[in-house]
């Protein structure tokens, strides 16, 4: 859980080139989810490359409190015995998720139509996020739910006696949602139903029918709708975790922006729900290029190779791939700000609610540094610097979100001045290894003094 212990503030200093390997972690997304469906699964599910980050280890606690057996061989191997559809035990204690809004909502989701009574906290962060966006559908199945004002956490969720199918469309882009909505609707008879507008990132859809569920997705004239049927028995899995593309991101992005870099990042899961980045790099003139390209366990892989790209221009990113790209837009910002022209960014308030205002915190750190940035409700725009143009020589806040803090100490890797973060912390909740990682590719970045 992070945010509760002592700040750690971190300082990256421009570096030499970032050369070699980069074997980042398990994919958080995939993390979640396995562990979630291998607790509601009869039998054992077996993980290899599970990340072990302290949003991932949070849920797995949660899972044990539920009434799973999970159990840590060691080196990202897993188990879960899980309980079953309906099965889930009511904890005896508070379930505390953390920093992870992925983890809390979807548990939520998954306890919804069990009839049990499961209070949820979080960190500082957790805490300010907007739960509303799942208490309304769980609602529709019959659970009832007592939060803090603004429907923050912590919170109360009573799952429903009786659970009825639901058909519910959700009112923003959120994978967090849909997910909630599928996994209440597991435990409820009949077909439930999730019409998305636009499509955000699949893998509960493509876990459930791995795992056993009848769920069927079609394009229809309002987005993509996926009927799930409910109660049905889910067969434990051997789950080997990808790759995570949105850790894959940071040192893709140092290598494009630090001089006479050469980085290569095997194995990445290319799900085009979650690539959009890459497609946007490429369009901006980034050298980077998927080799060995190939599918594993039905999803698209390729190892990428970045190198530095000293004619990187700005672009009008696509607002359509925003859901593909949405943990991105923080490091890429930071690419922006070494391009040549404007990046515009729009259709994205959804950054407003992540683990922070993802647009108010780098716009507030990049201006520190001296990159120029506009911004509206639901867009931004980075005025690129173009390559060693970049002031840097400031501390920024990471607001307890370890993709800004990481951010930050990239952007610190090509910037004429030392770039400073005041809590590194966060960025165990999803990349514990990236301090060692970054620096194994020749990146300079150490722990300052408070
Ligand atoms: C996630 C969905 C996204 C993403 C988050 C992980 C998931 O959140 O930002 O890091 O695993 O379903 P939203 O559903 O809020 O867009």
């Amino acid at each position: 859980m992070s945010g509760h212990g002592t700040p750690i503030p971190m300082t990256s200093r421009k570096c030499g080139p970032l050369k070699g390997e980069a074997r980042v972690p398990g994919d958080k997304s995939i993390s979640h989810r396995s562990l979630i469906l291998g607790a509601l699964s009869v039998g054992e599910t077996r993980i290899s490359g599970l990340l072990e980050g302290e949003d991932v280890l949070d849920t797995a606690k949660a899972m044990r409190a539920f009434g799973a057996e999970v159990v840590d061989h060691g080196g990202g191997n897993w188990s879960v015995h899980g309980v079953g559809v309906g099965g889930f035990a009511e904890p005896e204690n508070v379930i505390d998720c953390g920093n992870s809004g992925t983890g809390v909502r979807l548990i939520m989701g998954a306890m919804a139509t069990t009839p049990i009574t499961a209070t949820f906290t979080g960190d500082a962060s957790l805490n300010k996020r907007p739960m509303a966006r799942v208490t309304d559908p769980i609602a529709l199945f019959g659970a009832r739910s007592y939060g803090r004002s603004g429907g923050r956490l912590p919170m109360t969720i009573v799952g429903a006696e009786t659970p009825v199918p639901v058909t519910y469309t959700t009112p923003m882009p959120s994978a967090q949602v849909k997910s909630a909505v599928l996994l209440a609707g597991l435990n409820a008879p009949g077909q439930t139903v999730v019409i998305e507008a636009e499509a955000t990132r699949d893998h509960t859809e493509r876990m459930l029918a791995g795992f056993g569920a009848e769920i069927s997705v079609e394009d229809v004239p309002e987005g993509r709708r996926i009927t799930l049927t409910g109660q049905p028995e889910l067969k434990p899995q051997v789950i080997a975790v990808p790759r995570d593309p949105s850790s894959a991101a940071f040192p893709v992005c140092a290598a494009l922006i630090v001089e006479g870099s050469d980085v290569l990042v095997p194995n990445i899961g290319l799900n085009p729900t979650r690539a959009g980045l890459f497609t946007t790099l490429r369009e901006m003139g980034a050298d980077l290029t998927y080799e060995n390209e190939r599918f594993e366990g039905g999803e698209p892989v390729a190892d990428l190779r970045a190198k530095f790209s000293p004619d990187l221009k700005g672009i009008e990113v696509d607002p359509a791939r925003a859901a593909s790209m949405i943990d991105e837009y923080p490091i890429l910002s930071v690419v922006a700000a070494f391009a040549q022209g404007d990046t515009v960014m729009k259709g994205v308030k959804e950054l407003r609610v992540k683990e922070s205002d993802r647009i108010d915190a780098m716009a507030k750190g990049l201006r520190a540094c001296g990159v120029e940035v506009e911004e509206g409700e639901d867009w931004w725009i980075v005025k690129g610097r173009g390559h060693g143009n970049v002031p840097g020589g400031a501390t920024c806040e990471s607001h307890l979100d370890h993709r800004i803090a990481m951010s930050f100490m990239c952007l610190g890797m090509a910037a004429e001045n030392p770039v400073s973060v005041d809590d590194g912390a966060p960025i165990a909740t999803s990349f514990p290894i990236f301090e060692a990682l970054m620096a194994d590719l020749g990146a300079d970045i150490v722990r300052t003094a408070g």
